[in-house]
């Protein structure tokens, strides 16, 4: 299991990409669009030297690691000869139908194709393949050089051979694999996603303001960034369709997304990414909190 295609290169898609190749391995990192793939390596060469000037990496391995990540823009090309397919493409459970089905019709029958979905069904992705047996969940936690736990969610026909070598390559990364079964959020956002959720009902209902809230869950829990931070670093549409996703797997009304939440990202305040969410980042860095409208 040496070759490994990474399909989308957006945050998650790089830092896959990035501990691959520091671990060896050779990532073909595969996204549609060519200036994504052209900012996905800057970012990757930069999250390297911050590792080299930790004294994490040298500067060789370095240098290495980035020769061992080759960007193509055609699928075929990118899969043609991978044991192992990751797909950390949109967190939109259509866009990823179509790419495993189109997967499934360019990789060899043994290859493995995993997913980075944060909560749509394994199953489900598994059925548009011919061998579901081979899918399964390989969720990896922003920032992916930095957070150790990957998620391991088996589907309903995912093989136990599928499960090893997923658990034994996630190690290999060193990571820390821990398994689930597939329901709407698995285990990490299904906890996650209400937390955010209740902060941003607190801020709505006046409790407290955004950077209150934030202090509290900070110092009061030892959490390293509070809840809305939190929420604006993996991006409030993330936030938004996971929540979604669990809404209506389980049909409860504790997952119905804040409609703060909605409007936020109805009106493209998106978080980091978009350089304003609950707080703004328009020079790049964390700023004080934007006013909240409620
Ligand atoms: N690449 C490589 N290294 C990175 C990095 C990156 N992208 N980002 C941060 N680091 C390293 C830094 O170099 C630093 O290393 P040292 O400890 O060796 O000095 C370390 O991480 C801490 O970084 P900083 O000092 O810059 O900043 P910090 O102390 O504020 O930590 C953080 C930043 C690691 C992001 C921390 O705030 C944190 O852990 N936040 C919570 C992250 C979290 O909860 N992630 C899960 C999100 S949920 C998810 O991903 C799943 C989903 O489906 C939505």
């Amino acid at each position: 299991m040496k070759k490994i295609t990474v399909i989308g290169a957006g945050t998650m898609g790089n830092g896959i990409a990035h501990v691959f190749a520091i671990n060896g391995f050779d990532v073909m990192l595969f996204d549609i669009d060519e200036k994504a793939l052209a900012k996905s390596i800057i970012n990757i060469e930069k999250n390297i030297n911050r590792q080299i000037s930790k004294e994490l990496l040298t500067a060789d391995a370095g240098r290495s690691s980035l020769e061992r990540i080759q960007l193509v823009t055609n699928l075929e090309q990118a899969v043609i000869s991978a044991d192992i397919v990751i797909e950390a493409a949109t967190e939109n459970e259509s866009l990823k139908l179509k790419i495993f089905s189109s997967l499934s019709t360019l990789v060899s029958k043994e290859t493995i194709l995993a997913t980075n979905t944060s909560s749509i069904s394994i199953g489900k992705i598994a059925s548009v393949t011919k061998h579901p047996e081979n899918v399964i969940g390989m969720h990896f936690m922003n920032p992916v050089p930095v957070m150790k736990l990957v998620e391991i969610i088996s589907g309903y026909k995912t093989s136990e051979k599928t499960i090893a070598v997923i658990t034994q390559l996630s190690k290999k990364l060193g990571k820390t694999p821990v398994a689930c079964n597939d329901y709407p959020g698995f285990v990490a956002n299904r906890i996650l996603m209400p937390m955010i959720n209740e902060a941003i009902e607190s801020l709505q209902n006046g409790v407290a303001g955004v950077s209150e809230i934030d202090s509290i869950m900070k110092l009061g829990m030892g959490h390293p960034m509070g809840p809305l931070q939190l929420a604006d670093f993996i991006g409030l549409d993330v936030c938004l369709s996971i929540l979604n996703v669990m809404h209506q797997g389980y049909g409860k009304q504790k997952y119905s997304p804040n409609p703060v939440l909605i409007n936020l990202v109805t009106s493209g305040d998106l978080g980091v990414k978009s350089g304003k969410g609950f707080y703004d980042y328009s020079n790049g860095i964390k700023n004080p909190p934007v006013a909240y409208k409620a």
